[in-house]
């Protein structure tokens, strides 16, 4: 942690980096910008010679974990590894040097992009449309209870309620709130899903939307799904599909044909985005045609006469915008180049080979830890550290000793409904040795809590902070060093 700011490596002189020229004339910087506005003296910027940026910015990236180190098991979160090709892509000139303003006519081949990535996305999930506007999950889960909402509305219905499982993750009841619904929580059988019996009791026709996570946040598959869409579909209602977990079902089976009315994806998460720290990403939300008029705007369409690329304002019903311009751009370069590249067939390779990356380390790991739900899994799997508390290690210790030996550690603490909970994703990018090494480190750690709990409890020890008060960390942030 002794790793100085940019700002003090500053040495007067010294250059990294010379800006071009301005180009634009100052008559012109005047007219745009104002003369107000502009800079008067140059503005403070550290001075460092390339050598000493480049090696303090390697030294800042080996601090922290990422995937471009080793394995990141965080169950939820799809931590695959981001194929570098897709940067290259995302930092072509043709797409970086565009202004969102200009003009549909000279942005077509962005246009393009965005349209047959819509496409590809409507094909994948079995859905009529696609907007790509939501910059998350979260706001692609807001996006879908809007347009229910609109629905309703427009055709005269008062329903107040949103029913989600006891599994879901916590955006589910939050955008339920936040979109205006009253959230209902379901219970899951003792297999881990929704069982259409506990779903009979709730429903009825003050019901909007059923939101279900399919995989659901244990890893399981809601094998009931086709009853369940037809139970809600019977009362009037709509079925909305959280597909933070589409990594297991690409080119296995469709949102659409299980009876979904809309979905959102996580293209950071499922299409190998890099995502983490509040990073930019892509909720896209597809829709069938009942919901298609209620699409944000603009929506990316095409000319009926030349067949030009355009955005399509002139929609009565449509929610409004949900984001400033079109959404995160970058995030639908990337996602479009990993899908052109993996083909469909490549696609289904990725479900078929994360479900049975998350099988072997089940089956291994099942030997030394808890697992609430002993069934074959999908892209993830939950374990508990039950075991371990008796001997009273809880699993934030096993999550912080799993650093030490530079594996990120496994989600902790979710799902609600496993005590001790640990969330295992691999993922379809990790071979079977970096399975293999995650496995021994857990047997290490199950070793260490029987023989020496304290090495545990203390953890981590190899790591440059200790541990933070996260929550501080979070709320009280405080990036001055000067403070
Ligand atoms: C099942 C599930 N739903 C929704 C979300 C929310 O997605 P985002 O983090 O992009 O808002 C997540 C994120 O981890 C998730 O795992």
């Amino acid at each position: 942690m002794n790793t100085p700011l940019i700002f003090e490596l500053s040495s007067r002189g010294r250059k990294g980096y010379s800006l071009p020229k301005c180009d634009v004339p100052a008559r012109l910087l005047d007219q745009t910008l104002g003369a107000a506005n502009l800079r008067e003296k140059d503005a403070s910027l550290p001075e460092v010679a390339e050598n000493e940026i480049v090696r303090h910015y390697i030294r800042l990236s080996v601090m922290n974990h990422h995937i471009d180190k080793a394995i990141y098991p965080l169950g939820s979160c799809t931590m695959k590894y981001n194929p570098k090709v897709n940067e290259v892509t995302a930092a072509l000139p043709g797409f970086t040097q565009l202004h969102p303003f200009q003009p549909a006519h000279s942005v077509q081949g962005a246009l393009q992009l965005m349209y047959e990535l819509a496409r590809m996305l409507a094909e994948i999930s079995g859905m009529d449309k696609v907007t790509l506007q939501p910059t998350s999950g979260a706001q692609g889960e807001y996006c879908g209870l809007k347009l229910a909402k609109a629905h309703f509305d427009r055709i005269g219905q008062k329903r107040e309620s949103v029913l989600f499982p006891d599994s879901a993750h916590g955006t589910n009841p939050a955008s339920v709130t936040m979109a205006g619904f009253q959230p209902v929580q379901v219970k899951s059988n003792d297999r881990g899903i929704l069982d259409p019996a506990a779903l009979e009791d709730v429903l009825d026709d003050r019901i909007a939307v059923l939101m279900l996570t399919n995989p659901n946040t244990l890893g399981l598959f809601e094998r009931e799904i086709l009853r369940l869409t037809e139970m809600v579909h019977g009362k009037g209602g709509l079925v909305y599909m959280d597909g933070a977990n589409l990594n297991a079902l690409m080119g296995i089976t469709r949102a659409g044909d299980m009876g979904f009315d809309m979905l959102h994806f996580n293209l950071h998460k499922t299409l190998s985005a890099p995502h983490g720290g509040g990073g930019p990403g892509g909720g896209a939300v597809g829709v069938k045609r009942l919901l298609e008029p209620y699409l944000p705007v603009p929506v990316i369409a095409r000319e009926k006469g030349n067949g030009e690329y355009c955005f399509d304002w002139d929609r009565p019903y449509s929610i409004g915008r949900l984001h400033t311009f079109y959404g995160n751009f970058g995030v639908m370069v990337r996602a479009y180049t990993y899908l052109l590249m993996m083909g469909s067939a490549g696609l289904r390779q990725i479900a078929e080979v994360a479900i049975t990356n998350a099988n072997y380390l089940k089956e291994r790991l099942k030997e030394r830890y808890d697992l609430p739900y002993d069934t074959v899994c999908q892209h993830e799997f939950v374990l508990s550290g039950d075991r371990q508390k008796k001997q009273g290690v809880r699993v934030v210790d096993i999550a912080k000793r799993i650093l030490d030996f530079g594996i990120h550690a496994p989600t902790t603490y979710f799902p609600l409904i496993v005590s001790e909970a640990l969330m295992i994703e691999p993922t379809e990018t990790e071979s079977k040795a970096s399975l293999d090494q995650f496995v021994e480190v857990m047997f290490q750690i199950a070793d260490e809590v029987e023989k020496n709990p304290d090495l545990v409890r203390s953890a981590p020890h190899n790591t440059p902070v200790g541990r933070l008060n996260e929550a501080a960390a979070a709320r009280e942030l405080n990036v001055n060093f000067s403070d």
